[in-house]
């Protein structure tokens, strides 16, 4: 599921404002209701408060409940087991009144255990987490005690679960125990106060440094202390990483909608990585390691989804023309369970920005099942992904919280032309100069937003349907265009080879149908020229987004700065966010939390 998790225990602060902020700060990553429980010491009372909706409206119900206490836990849920409702929010309840569980996952076989074992407890939700609540409490009153009970509930759990929980005990009322497989869970330390969060974002105003806690592992969380244990209940030390973001950059300034602002930090993000990745006299930094193991490969897997696998197809260009080695592209939710005939020696690399999309786990843990060498290119240092693949380089674009990704397919994809560069022979071209001269060139374009904002207007909000096309490069720029526009204006977009047109697509094109033209490669821009022309005798509406030197006198569209065909794509993409962007927003749509959809998709 995408729901987060937050938990605070703590000395001396109320708990219940530090969660509710924690929800607001996880609200980017897609719920359709919220909830929060506080034991209350003083007075033995127990407060849990759930609100169907905005996490805005629990603060108020919140307010209105004179809720204290010193610890608690809260959750915003997208419903997966049951409508969104009060019911089926979390925390869930044991019958008993004493468990409160919230739960990020799914578990498979929650009805076989309730039949199995609860037949007798009256449930009030249809979730799956009030399943794994009762079994806790039914555990204890058979006798053993909570961490047991919790031990012997996660035991139960079919094998393809996924969860990340978080429990209390109103006769502990300063501690949570968590539990996790697959669904990512952190413990951040403080002083005198531990939290907990699914995502490090929600608590960076508490705290920067964190334990991560590994798949089947426990932890018992009091305000002094955190203990981990193992599968088998031996307890484990694990030292805590810093997490160096500045909780300011999760703030979304003077910008109505984060999707924005984070177009616009598109040149810092490239310079970010030139700082990281560029020795002073110009040498790549990335480890020797890396590139031999690489360069040993006789083949490339890149494995991702959605945006992430269309920065891979840009990639896959890069590794085999700059370096030579064959490279083959896959969306991981179809390689986990049709895996293609591999070469003798492959080599992969896992493209994510949050580094916890569970479909390239699942490749991820086969890839180390088979023993293969990996590299996971992410966002998130820490991450799950980070964490199992053999080596993983960071893409230093910022945390990235719009629902719609910008900056990280930016930087994935200068990331892989660093690295693809660092592989090869190719000395006719100055990568570091020709990646800041593009950062410069991204800040002009960005600065055209006017421009983008009338195009939008004119075209796009009106329209049913539109269709972005190009060749070779520009094709694939087309996919991630028409996956940004449909995502978040719902305007029926599809994206493809402009060759392709006329092998069927072509019987879609209206009168006013919007077609934009993708042409930055000089190889195939006669072509698509024909393709173009090919739509507006059937009454499409064409606009173009071309370089200068393949720009023609009465085109209809916007020029950018000549480039490198194989690096053009960070360019040509600029102007088609902005496009999705202004679409939305002028559709009236929430730009940032498009319907359906969840920012860190952590289950298959
Ligand atoms: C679309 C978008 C998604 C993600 C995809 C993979 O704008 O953001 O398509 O790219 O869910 O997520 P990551 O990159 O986190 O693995």
């Amino acid at each position: 599921m995408y729901c987060g998790i937050v938990g605070y225990t703590g000395l001396n602060y109320q708990s219940a404002p530090i969660l509710l902020k924690g929800l607001q700060k996880l609200e980017y990553r897609g719920y359709d209701s919220a909830g929060i429980f506080v034991p209350d010491v003083a007075d033995n009372m127990d407060q849990l408060v759930k609100e169907k909706g905005r996490v805005s409206e629990l603060v108020d119900l919140v307010d209105r409940s004179d809720v204290s206490g010193t610890a608690g836990i809260a959750h915003t849920r997208w419903a997966t087991h049951g409508v969104p409702s009060v019911e089926n929010a979390h925390p869930q309840m044991s019958a008993n009144e004493r468990f409160y569980l919230v739960h990020n996952g799914v578990i498979e076989n929650y009805l076989e255990l309730k039949h199995k074992y609860l037949t007798d407890v009256p449930f009030v939700s249809d979730t799956d987490t009030e399943v794994a609540v009762q079994l806790v409490a039914k555990f204890v009153e058979d006798g053993l005690t909570t961490f047991e009970a919790l031990q012997k509930m996660t035991s139960l759990l079919a094998d393809n679960s996924a969860y990340g929980f978080l429990l209390m005990d109103d006769q502990e009322p300063d501690t949570m125990y968590v539990a996790k497989r697959k669904s990512p869970l952190l413990i951040g330390i403080g002083e005198d106060f531990n939290v907990v969060t699914s995502d490090a974002l929600a608590m960076l105003d508490e705290t920067h440094d964190f334990i991560e806690l590994n798949d089947n592992e426990i932890g018992v969380i009091k305000p002094e202390s955190v203990r981990l244990f193992n599968r088998e209940g031996e307890e484990i030390s694990r030292e805590p990483f810093h997490v160096d973001i500045d909780a300011s950059e999760t703030d979304k300034g003077t910008y109505e909608y984060y999707m924005l602002k984070e177009i616009d930090e598109q040149p810092v993000a490239i310079r970010r990585m030139l700082d990281k990745y560029f020795g002073e006299t110009g040498e790549i930094l990335i480890g020797d390691q890396i590139l031999n193991d690489i360069k040993a490969a006789d083949r490339i897997y890149i494995v991702a989804a959605g945006t992430s696998y269309h920065s891979g197809l840009i990639g896959a260009r890069m590794f085999e023309s700059w370096s030579g080695i064959p490279t083959e592209v896959h969306v991981s939710s179809e390689f986990a369970y049709e895996q293609p005939l591999l070469s003798e020696n492959p080599f992969f690399i896992f493209l994510s920005q949050s580094g916890e999309t569970a479909d390239s786990r699942e490749v991820l843990q086969n890839v180390n099942r088979a023993g293969f060498k990996s590299l996971t290119m992410t966002n998130v240092e820490k991450s799950t992904l980070w964490r199992e693949a053999t080596y993983a380089l960071p893409l230093m674009a910022g945390p990235e919280i719009a629902v719609a990704s910008t900056k990280a397919y930016i930087a994935q994809v200068t990331l892989q032309a660093i690295l693809a560069y660092a592989l090869s022979d190719r000395i006719d071209l100055d990568l570091e100069q020709e990646l800041s001269k593009i950062a410069v060139d991204i800040q002009a374009i960005v600065d055209d937003k006017a421009v983008f904002e009338k195009v939008a207007n004119e075209l796009l909000v009106p329209a049913h349907s539109a269709f972005y096309i190009g060749r070779g490069a520009d094709a694939d720029v087309s996919l991630e265009a028409a996956l940004k526009l449909k995502e978040i204006s719902y305007v029926q977009a599809e994206g493809f080879p402009a060759g392709e047109l006329k092998h069927g697509t072509l019987a879609l094109i209206e009168d006013g149908t919007p077609v934009i033209a993708l042409m930055t490669q000089p190889k195939t821009a006669g072509l698509v020229r024909g393709n173009i022309a090919e739509t507006q005798a059937r009454g499409a509406e064409a606009y173009t987004i071309t370089t200068k030197a393949l720009a023609e006198p009465g085109d209809t569209g916007y020029v950018l700065p000549d480039v490198d065909p194989l690096l053009a794509p960070l360019l040509s993409v600029v102007p088609t966010q902005l496009l999705a962007y202004y679409t939305s927003l002028g559709r009236g749509l929430d730009v940032d939390h498009p319907r359906n959809l969840a920012k860190s998709v952590t289950v298959q």
